[in-house]
């Protein structure tokens, strides 16, 4: 039987749409996965859910952020009941240190438009930084406290999202990669692998970094997302050093309940290569040592990289094509895939149900690209 909805990309967007459409009440999903569901950017990531520290300004993006973080307690709660997997929501907050003039300079300018927004944020002196977190470099010059930027252990979401559509019947075909949509008559009707074809009344495209290697119908894919690797080292240390996770202009380090503590991250263009580099390594164990000096002297005991999804401007692609139906994507996560994935789920599958066309959707839209390339939108 063909199935209703099929999924193609198996990482925590496609993953995440399946679980939200199945709790709307769609019976019939097959996720298309190239390789292992859950093994690409959605494992390479951090975890951070931190809109607050990751901003520059506010806007629309910004807004979608901060919406799907409030989705997080909620959403680790439910996977928690539905799998047994406990997500590691941890809400003990995310520091943000200043070191030098610009640092400084930029925590103050973070602080007056976020203020200004009504945003819970914090500032702390030096010493209060070091209250705070004890394991401190002495140079800090001050922070920010932003409380409700949290983090989860992307791996294990990943496993709960992956339990959720093992126990309630959504069919995951791994190693099929999709090379081509079927177009007919400016409908989309499934999809081709090299041996398979797979018809559904509605496609959904979460396939990541990958998206613009798919043929729609005979031509290419109208739509350019390319892969920005990065690249993560860990320590481990016998017990937990950090509360908070903690950031510099330079990089974060994320600690992790079991002692881990993961320093991150580079933003480099090399295609599709994902080989860790000693280059990256050094750097990073450079940029947590100016976080946390101790940090220098310990073994670095894990090292990989991801390719993040990115979009001409840098913003997620979300919803339909003009003129193309039965078809919605959800991609281009880049940096904050692992914080969007619940509002981009309950976005696709109101979409896909409901035809609902929220601004987000109109924001985020696949055509925006097009649009401006035409002069229609600047
Ligand atoms: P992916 O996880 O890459 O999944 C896409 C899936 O589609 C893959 O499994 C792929 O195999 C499959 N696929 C592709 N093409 C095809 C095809 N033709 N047929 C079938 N299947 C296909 N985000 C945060 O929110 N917080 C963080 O702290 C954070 N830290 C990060 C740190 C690093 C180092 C990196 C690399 C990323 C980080 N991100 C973070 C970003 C986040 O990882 C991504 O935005 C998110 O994982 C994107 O999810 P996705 O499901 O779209 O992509
Ligand atoms: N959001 C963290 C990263 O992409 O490295």
């Amino acid at each position: 039987m063909n199935p209703e909805i099929l999924i193609i990309g198996g990482g925590v967007i496609g993953l995440s749409v399946a679980l939200e459409l199945h709790k709307s009440g769609v019976r019939r999903i097959t996720v298309l996965e190239k390789g292992r569901c859950g093994e690409e950017s959605s494992w390479a990531a951090a975890g951070m859910l931190g809109p607050q520290a990751e901003a520059n300004e506010g806007g629309v993006f910004f807004d979608i952020t901060v919406a799907s973080r409030e989705m997080y307690p909620q959403f680790a709660a439910d996977l928690l009941d539905e799998t047994g997997v406990d997500i590691e929501l941890d809400r003990h907050g995310t520091l943000y240190l200043a070191f030098t003039d610009e640092d400084v300079a930029e925590v103050h300018k973070r602080l007056k438009w976020q203020r200004k927004a009504g945003l819970p944020v914090e500032h702390l002196s030096a010493d209060d930084a070091r209250r705070v977190e004890p394991f401190i470099s002495t140079d800090v010059r001050g922070a920010l406290l932003f409380p409700d930027d949290w983090q989860v252990e992307n791996r294990k979401l990943l496993a709960a999202l992956n339990r959720y559509a093992e126990v309630n019947g959504i069919d995951i075909r791994e190693n099929s990669a999709v090379e081509q949509l079927i177009v007919k008559n400016s409908r989309v009707t499934g999809a081709r692998t090299a041996t398979d074809t797979f018809y559904a009344a509605n496609t959904i495209l979460a396939t990541g970094a990958w998206t613009s290697l798919i043929k729609l119908g005979d031509a290419d894919m109208p739509l350019k997302v390319e892969p920005v690797r990065g690249q993560i080292v860990a320590f481990q240390t016998a017990k937990r050093l950090f509360g908070h996770v903690i950031y510099s202009r330079r990089g974060y380090i994320v600690p992790r309940v079991d002692g881990r503590i993961l320093a991150g991250s580079t933003t480099e263009y090399a295609g599709f290569e994902k080989a860790e580099t000693d280059a990256a390594a050094t750097a990073l164990r450079q940029m947590a040592a100016e976080i946390a000096p101790n940090l220098s002297s310990l073994a670095i005991t894990d090292h990989w990289s991801g390719l993040r999804p990115f979009a001409m401007d840098g913003l997620p692609v979300l919803g339909a094509f003009a003129g193309i139906s039965n078809l919605t994507v959800a991609t281009a996560h880049y940096r904050n895939g692992i914080l969007l994935a619940p509002l981009t789920a309950k976005l696709v599958a109101d979409k896909v149900l409901d035809n609902s066309e929220p601004s987000y959707l109109t924001a985020f839209s696949p055509d925006r690209f097009r649009l401006r390339s035409v002069g229609k939108v600047s």
